[in-house]
């Protein structure tokens, strides 16, 4: 009988040498993403509009024996994303690893809201994803090797309810399809393009649901595990998608939350 030659499991899940861009890098799921991809070899790009927390990541991956660099970016600005993206090809020559993670929410009635909010969320969750990935999916192409990983939520996979949230599901459902849609199409060029859906998390962004107990008593309640994730949670799914481990893995959304979607 044939067997499997021998191989390590572990080592799958190295990604030594290469280079990883992290929007959003400064905090919460962005800073997660950012160590655990360092503390597996790669050279990190922490890219934040908040300058001293990307520098402040950096810290913490230098410290740990890593190597990275601190980006100022606020992707809501399409030409300073284009520039950032030609700075990080060009000082290192290569891409390999873009995680499309800054992303935000307007919690507010779909009947009182104004199109600029809408169009505020549309160019903060989607839009420059769509930059980002362009940008970064070119040096993919030119190297014939790539990984995107776009930070969906599970509100891309529901229609919510206890909450209006209607901007926020529109764009992180189109997260999911644009994941599937790049994914098809780079998939010659050696690019896998993956999400991971997130249930709630402690972070900045979740402070203002977090200090309302009876919302924090509903989404627990609504949650089988019966809490909110940790950002230190997503880091084992982050680092899957973005290594060999996942080398067959492509258009995929991988949920992590605790059961969320499930019922
Ligand atoms: N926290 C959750 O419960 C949760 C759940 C599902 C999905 N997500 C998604 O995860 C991603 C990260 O969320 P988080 O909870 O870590 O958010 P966060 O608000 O805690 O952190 C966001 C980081 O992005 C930076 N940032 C803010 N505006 C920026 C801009 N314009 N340009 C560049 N950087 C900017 C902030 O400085 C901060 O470092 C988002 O896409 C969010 O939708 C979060």
């Amino acid at each position: 009988m044939a067997e499997t030659p021998s191989f390590s499991t572990l080592a799958l899940f190295r990604i030594d040498g290469d280079v990883a861009l992290i929007t959003g890098g400064g905090g919460g799921l962005g800073r997660i993403a950012s160590l655990a991809l360092a503390e597996a070899g790669a050279h990190v790009c922490v890219a934040d509009i908040d300058a001293d927390a990307a520098q402040a990541v950096v810290g913490e991956i230098t410290a740990a024996g890593g190597g990275g660099d601190a980006w100022t970016l606020d992707v809501m600005d399409n030409d300073r994303i284009v520039a950032v993206i030609g700075e990080i090809a060009a000082r290192h020559g290569r891409i390999d690893v873009l995680v499309n993670n800054a992303g935000t929410a307007r919690r507010e009635p779909t009947a009182d809201m104004t199109l600029e909010v809408w169009n505020l969320i549309m160019q903060m969750n989607q839009t420059q994803i769509f930059v980002c990935s362009r940008e970064a999916g070119r040096h993919m192409i030119r190297q014939g090797s790539g990984r995107i990983i776009n930070i969906a939520s599970i509100m891309g996979l529901v229609g919510g309810g206890f909450y209006p949230n209607f901007p926020y599901h529109a764009t992180k459902g189109a997260v999911v399809n644009m994941t599937r849609a790049l994914a098809a199409e780079w998939a010659s060029h050696g690019i896998r393009v993956n999400a991971i859906a997130p249930t709630f998390v402690v972070t900045d962004l979740t402070a203002k649901v977090r200090a309302e107990p009876e919302k924090m008593r509903i989404i627990e309640d609504r949650t089988p595990m019966g809490r909110f994730a940790q950002p230190e949670e997503m880091a084992g799914g982050i680092l899957y998608l973005a290594s060999p481990a996942s080398a067959m893995v492509t258009g995929h959304t991988l949920v992590i939350d605790g059961g969320w979607t499930a019922i």
